[in-house]
């Protein structure tokens, strides 16, 4: 069987966010000026390595305490994310590189442009990773950020978000979204929400919270699950798919 055959089901542009969508300014200049073109994956694409495996540290999935002192750790409201990588045949993704960055408890990043005059935390980076085990399942303790304002309209306000990055098992599936908190007043008044087409895709970027998950006077958590670009090929469970 070719690979061409296992290749990679095409993006739904129906699904996903126009690109020109002038309530969220920068879209303006950032968006294509001519019709897209839709091109085959390449086999690079596919089956290229996307990352290496050995490169998590200990601590990177602890946002807590991955930049604070010893003894210290970061303040703010602590949570547990956690949830599961499938394709969109509902296949888990082992060993898939989550990455993650956000502002601290104050709405403040650790960033040289960062504009905003909310005060740093000395013991918040605001970055982490995690790989997801065999299952598809990833996890990673931080604290909640705040919301913040930006420079888009008169007075907006990003609600409280955390930025995912994800690596699966081919560059053709790589992510960048971010995950919005259940019951934040700002989510339907943000102007980047504002892009998504449906209540659908609304719910799919905010993740609630999840008392099963949540430790007894330690942290709370919250679920976020992401779907990734699946395959044609059908899955035998004797073999590794694209063989
Ligand atoms: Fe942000």
């Amino acid at each position: 069987m070719s690979l061409k055959q296992g290749g990679y089901i095409p993006r739904d542009r129906g699904w996903q966010p126009d690109a020109f969508t002038p309530p969220y300014k920068t879209s303006v200049k950032r968006s294509p000026q001519a019709a897209l073109l839709s091109m085959p994956t390449t086999l690079g694409e596919e089956t290229g390595p996307v990352f290496g495996h050995d490169i998590i540290g200990a601590m990177d999935n602890d946002l807590i305490h991955n930049f604070a002192a010893d003894g210290q750790s970061a303040i703010g409201p602590r949570i547990i994310v956690h949830g599961v990588v499938k394709d969109e045949s509902g296949r888990p993704v082992p060993g898939a590189l989550i990455e993650v960055w956000q502002a601290n408890a104050g709405g403040r990043y650790r960033h040289k442009k960062e504009g905003y005059l909310g005060a740093l935390d000395p013991n918040f980076g605001g970055c982490g990773r995690a790989i997801t085990d065999e299952t598809g399942h990833y996890e990673f303790r931080s604290i909640q950020p705040g919301p913040y304002p930006w420079p888009n309209g008169l007075n907006d306000w990003r609600p409280a978000h955390i930025h995912f990055s994800i690596f699966g098992l081919g560059f053709a599936q790589r992510l960048i979204t971010q995950m919005y908190f259940e019951g934040d007043p700002h989510i339907p008044l943000c102007p980047i929400v504002g892009v998504l087409k449906s209540q659908e895709a609304f719910d799919a970027l905010t993740a609630p919270l999840d008392m099963n998950r949540t430790v007894p006077m330690d942290a709370r958590a919250f679920k976020f699950d992401i779907t990734l670009r699946g395959r044609r090929q059908t899955y035998f469970e004797n073999r590794p798919e694209g063989l």
